[in-house]
């Protein structure tokens, strides 16, 4: 899924807008344990592409930094790559955390989809990072070891007869003493296969939970053709089949418990999760030639994490997929660094600036304590994608595959201090009212072609929070695809 951008790109690049640092839910002191040498209270990190920050400096890494710290993320999965660049940017990336204070933290994700796995010699390349970090104040260590992650890692041998004892002699235990470390990949294996894998890792991450992938067009299909419904004139028993899909979590207690059935070696196994808020990758087949959608509709975000804080007690640690992946759609942070070519999809499609990344604090501060925060401010949060599922262009890449899912509605959150009426908005003529009580409100009405979004808040006749942002039309003629989503936030 991962790739390389090429070497030597220009340093032609805009890093997000003014680091601003709101603080609009009630404060919650996260109760630490006694300082110890280990973390093993609940953590949210966040994938960041390092591939996709050739030319950022310590300053730049210092402005994510405080950007994720401020909406209750503990850290970043630094996803590497072969370019040789990229461990200066580790470098960087390990100074500007040590500059801002201890308790952010970081770690390695080695990107095995594109890091060489056949020798032993590659196994030490991996080691090296290991040992260079491990000793840093800002590594996360848990359980006793430096924490590590992959995307892949599942067909690495590193010259070894399999690829259990690849990982198990090349890396995990060759790294010893205040090297030693808890590795947990997200090997793309079946979970009931853990178990040959006993000495090989201390826990899994399930990047793929992130998203209802088994959820294709032909599954939808079939699922609602069987309740007398379809994708194209959804019944209300049809939107339940879907929303049954959407954060689901039955893929994580499969993980759990085939964790729970490996011997423990004297360390708990942990299981890491995923929560994405979105997935859309416009790749044509002389690129990366990767060209389609999960499904991201019917409130994914949030309604993942609500689900991930009502199993809290299953899920050691989450990571949010991702930080700065353009490429996929899925970043919560600034649009900055360099892009791998996704400007076409990306530019103007902003999913931070107290947005997504925003309400990421809420639900970050529930896991972690166990507690949804006070709400202190009623706010709205708005998002759809620009064009028309069924839009015909004149791109040449094409719809992206299982395009079919994507429902033509606007999707509204809101934060309501008390009970409220809310009026979302798709055009002139076109709106729905909601009575909502007090808390979070996940809400949806049609978009209109021509037409905008906006939302308001009213309490007693009397409107609290409207937001309509500018720059968002939807459309039935865009001149390229694009499934991304634009997102707006009003307090
Ligand atoms: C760090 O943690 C390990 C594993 O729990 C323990 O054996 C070791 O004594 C600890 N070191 C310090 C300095 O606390
Ligand atoms: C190993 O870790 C201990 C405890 O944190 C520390 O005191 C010691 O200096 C470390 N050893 C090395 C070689 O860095
Ligand atoms: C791993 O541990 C489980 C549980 O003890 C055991 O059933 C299984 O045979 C072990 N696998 C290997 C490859 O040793
Ligand atoms: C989209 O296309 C499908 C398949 O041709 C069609 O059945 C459906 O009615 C179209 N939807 C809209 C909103 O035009
Ligand atoms: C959509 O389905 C409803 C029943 O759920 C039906 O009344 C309506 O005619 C259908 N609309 C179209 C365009 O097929
Ligand atoms: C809602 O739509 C109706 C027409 O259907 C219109 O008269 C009214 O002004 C709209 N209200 C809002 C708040 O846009
Ligand atoms: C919502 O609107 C209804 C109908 O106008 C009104 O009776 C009710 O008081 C409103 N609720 C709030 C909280 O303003």
């Amino acid at each position: 899924m991962r790739f390389t951008i090429a070497l030597g790109l220009p340093a032609l690049f805009t890093l997000g807008g003014a680091l601003s640092v709101p603080s609009d839910f009630a404060a919650t002191k996260l109760k630490r344990q006694t300082p110890s040498n280990t973390t093993t209270t609940k953590s949210v990190v966040a994938h960041h592409i390092v591939g996709n920050t050739y030319p950022y400096t310590v300053s730049n890494w210092a402005s994510d930094i405080a950007l994720a710290s401020a909406h209750g993320i503990d850290g970043f999965a630094l996803n590497i790559g072969p370019d040789s660049w990229q461990s200066a940017r580790v470098a960087d990336a390990y100074t500007a955390a040590k500059n801002a204070g201890p308790s952010f933290k970081l770690f390695i994700s080695f990107d095995m989809s594109v890091l060489p796995c056949t020798t032993a010699a590659n196994a030490a390349a991996l080691r090296n990072y290991i040992t260079t970090y491990a000793n840093h104040p800002n590594q996360l260590k848990y359980n006793g070891g430096v924490f590590a992650s992959t995307f892949a890692g599942e067909s690495c041998t590193f010259g070894q007869s399999s690829v259990a004892l690849g990982w198990q002699t090349q890396f995990v235990q060759m790294l010893n003493g205040n090297n030693t470390v808890y590795f947990v990949p997200s090997f793309f294996i079946d979970p009931a296969t853990f178990k040959n894998y006993n000495n090989s890792f201390n826990g899994q991450f399930n990047w793929n939970s992130g998203w209802p992938i088994s959820l294709t067009t032909s599954v939808a299909n079939s699922q609602l053709s069987s309740a007398g419904t379809s994708l194209n004139n959804l019944s209300t028993a049809g939107q339940n089949i879907l929303k049954g899909y959407i954060g689901s979590t039955s893929i994580d207690t499969n993980y759990v418990n085939n964790l729970k059935a490996m011997p423990s070696n004297g360390k708990s196994r942990a299981y890491m999760a995923a929560v994405s808020p979105w997935f859309f990758t416009h790749y044509s087949p002389q690129t990366y030639n990767k060209n389609f959608v999960y499904d991201g509709d019917w409130h994914l975000y949030p309604t993942r994490w609500q689900n991930l804080v009502s199993i809290r007690n299953q899920v050691d640690l989450v990571q949010i997929v991702t930080w700065n992946d353009y490429g996929e759609s899925h970043y919560i942070g600034p649009i900055g660094g360099a892009q791998p070519n996704s400007q076409a999809w990306v530019n103007g499609f902003d999913h931070q600036g107290n947005r997504w990344l925003y309400m990421t604090q809420y639900f970050a501060t529930a896991y972690k304590t166990g507690s949804y925060p006070a709400i202190t401010k009623d706010q709205i949060f708005l998002w759809a994608r620009p064009h028309t599922r069924n839009a015909t262009s004149s791109d040449s890449v094409g719809k992206p595959t299982n395009y079919e899912l994507d429902q033509d509605q606007l999707w509204a959150v809101v934060f309501t201090t008390a009970a409220a009426n809310v009026t979302l908005s798709t055009s002139a003529a076109k709106n729905q009212t909601f009575s909502v009580p007090a808390g979070l409100s996940k809400l949806n009405m049609p978009l209109t072609v021509g037409g905008y979004m906006q939302g308001s808040i009213m309490r007693n006749g009397k409107s609290v929070v409207s937001l309509k942002p500018s720059g968002y039309t939807f459309t039935a003629t865009p001149s390229s695809y694009n499934y991304n989503a634009f997102v707006a936030y009003s307090t």
